[in-house]
């Protein structure tokens, strides 16, 4: 099957590029299910209901999360509730919502684990043995495809996770530096890697936001309030090509939209 993973949309007009451009591309790929990290959808910061639903209903199955899943109270209770919403799985306990979910399309069930890296981001549990835990009770369960969005910081730390997950995993995808890596490939084991898929929102922006603001922030070091640009878009993701029975990824293939 193919697996469409798109990188972090920015604020309600990178949901709206994904809702323009999400259709077409499903159907020119024969894309089965699409995973898209939704971070920071809602215009300011973080997530809503509202931006969550504008991303699954322009075709996502699952979205994903990370250090900003939980900027917004308004998400809390809809995270308890979602099994398409997820947000990074280290996280201590008692923390909203899910960290993992597992999607039943009848002829193969496909899990999403989140996880949030802890090089220069918050000091949550070890991503590393979170997957551990949570891939082990996946293959418990007869779950034979599994994809991890790695959200972190350090290019090393994405990395290092994956060539620990090659083999026991279909595919580890990196978010969270909203740029995209040209490094997208097929580990020793037959996991498919990509370090960062990249962003879905405003070209001329820094990571989504309108450059003054973020020039302003980097020169003066006070706070700014964030917006999001506007403008042209691109739509960034990775294609993992896996097999349902197997698990194994056959192919990769990186997706820059304009
Ligand atoms: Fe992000
Ligand atoms: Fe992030």
């Amino acid at each position: 099957m193919n697996i469409l993973c798109i990188g972090d949309v920015v604020g309600s007009v990178g949901c709206e590029f994904l809702r323009r451009q999400l259709p077409s591309l499903k159907k020119l790929k024969a894309i089965d299910m699409v995973i898209v990290n939704g971070e920071n959808s809602a215009d300011g910061n973080g997530i809503t209901p509202v931006s969550a639903e504008h991303i699954l209903n322009s075709g996502a199955d699952v979205i994903t999360g990370g250090n900003h899943s939980f900027r917004r109270f308004e998400m809390y209770p809809y995270f308890d509730e979602s099994n398409l919403v997820i947000r990074p799985a280290n996280y201590p306990d008692g923390a909203y919502g899910k960290g993992y979910t597992v999607i039943d399309f009848g002829y193969t069930k496909v899990g999403v684990i989140n996880l949030l890296g802890v090089v220069y981001t918050e000091p949550l549990d070890s991503p590393f043995d979170t997957a551990d835990k949570i891939i082990n009770q996946l293959k418990k369960d007869g779950v034979k495809i599994i994809i991890v969005d790695i959200h972190a910081e350090a290019t090393a730390e994405k990395k290092a996770l994956a060539y620990y997950l090659d083999g026991r995993v279909s595919a580890v995808f990196g978010t969270h530096t909203h740029v995209q890596t040209a490094d997208e490939q097929i580990l020793p084991e037959k996991t498919g890697f990509i370090t960062d898929l990249g962003m879905t929102g405003p070209i001329n922006s820094v990571l989504g936001v309108k450059p003054e603001l973020a020039v302003k922030k980097m020169k003066n070091k006070l706070p700014v309030r964030f917006s999001t640009a506007e403008g042209p878009c691109l739509m960034n993701g990775c294609i993992f090509d896996v097999d349902n029975k197997t698990g194994v990824c056959n192919g990769v293939e990186r997706i820059s939209i304009i």
